[in-house]
């Protein structure tokens, strides 16, 4: 028994100095896979990478416990990079680099954000009109009974945008705001964020919100369809002369059983380099971490500039379970 644990402590170290790195990825974008190819030319680490949905791989690492092969996780959405930490997963991760490249509100100690992706208000032009729908709290208005379609409100995307609000502005202005969304309703929540504005571009309601990236996929698109359904919309930056408009991320972190500690790293910080940076503004129609990055992406540099808010990333995390909460009570499923 002594000899066994004795090996595989040896093997143990033997894996550790390989050139290998295993990534388990809740990320689903095929221009995914350049971004890893750039790593391994870069490094000549070869990169292992498991995918799966999020619930999935935080069991499985949960599961496999310290003999997890996993070094990294990379998923979307701050709530979920906040369920990992708050399961323990993560490795705390200092990193001079990291902490230059990456500006605070958009990293914690054991996780970092690598790109961000901002929620918008999308309308119908011929329906409503944009001045009615410059903020989240409009949604609530009366003044669109009706006209509101949305996904779940137990999707990730809205849970983060909920615990923004939260917040920024208390529970019982969140929770106000959640009842007077549900009023609006146009149609029980389904589907997903494009469904959203297919359904707002074919009048079966007035207003959505969605994530930019699949607005710019839409604008990118060579369907005719995908054009109709452009021609018809118009995009708000929500509150504006507030705090901003909320934005989400997709981020990272290594694990606290990771077997390729230095490599683990060393992927966390291509992550933030200028070539992956791009990749995420480029193949995933999202906006760069770093600061004053050139990008070419002709939907990005369309949909333009704005203010985005700056709450930290670790807040939206903290309000998670609040938000959640939130919902469930306002009916908002
Ligand atoms: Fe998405």
């Amino acid at each position: 028994m002594l000899a066994l644990s004795a090996l595989s402590v040896v093997l143990g170290s033997a894996q550790a100095e390989e050139k290998v790195l295993n990534i388990y990825s809740a990320r689903h974008y095929q221009t995914d896979e350049a971004l890893y190819a750039g790593f391994t030319q870069r490094t000549g680490i070869k990169v292992n990478r498991i995918e799966g949905k999020e619930e999935e791989l935080l069991e499985r690492i949960k599961n496999e416990g310290s003999n997890s092969p996993a070094d990294v996780l990379i998923t979307v959405d701050a709530s979920r990079l906040a369920q990992a930490h708050e399961l323990g997963l993560f490795a705390p991760v200092r990193s001079p680099e990291l902490e230059a490249r990456i500006p605070a509100h958009l990293r914690t100690d054991d996780w970092f954000a690598f790109s961000t992706r901002a929620r918008v208000i999308v309308y119908a032009k011929d329906a409503v009109n944009a001045d009615d729908v410059r903020n989240y709290a409009d949604l609530a208005n009366l003044k669109l009974k009706g006209q509101v379609c949305t996904r779940s409100g137990s999707h990730p995307y809205n849970l983060s945008l909920m615990a923004s609000i939260i917040a920024n502005q208390g529970e019982a202005q969140a929770e106000a705001w959640a009842k007077g969304v549900v009023a609006n309703f146009a149609r029980a929540p389904k589907g997903g964020d494009t469904d959203q504005i297919k359904a707002v571009a074919a009048g079966e309601c007035g207003v959505t919100i969605s994530n930019t990236y699949y607005l710019a996929r839409l604008m990118r698109s060579d369907k005719a369809d995908d054009q109709a359904v452009v021609s018809k919309i118009g995009i708000v930056w929500p509150d504006q002369a507030a705090k901003g408009t909320h934005i989400n991320v997709s981020g990272g972190g290594m694990l606290k059983h990771a077997p390729h500690k230095e490599a683990s790293v060393k992927f966390l910080e291509y992550l933030a380099s200028d070539d992956a940076q791009r990749y995420f503004a480029d193949g995933n129609n999202e906006w760069p971490v770093v600061a004053g990055l050139k990008i070419a992406n002709p939907a990005l540099d369309k949909l333009g500039s704005f203010k985005a808010d700056t709450l930290p990333v670790g807040s939206l995390a903290m309000y998670r379970a609040k938000a959640q909460m939130i919902f469930d009570r306002a009916g908002y499923r």
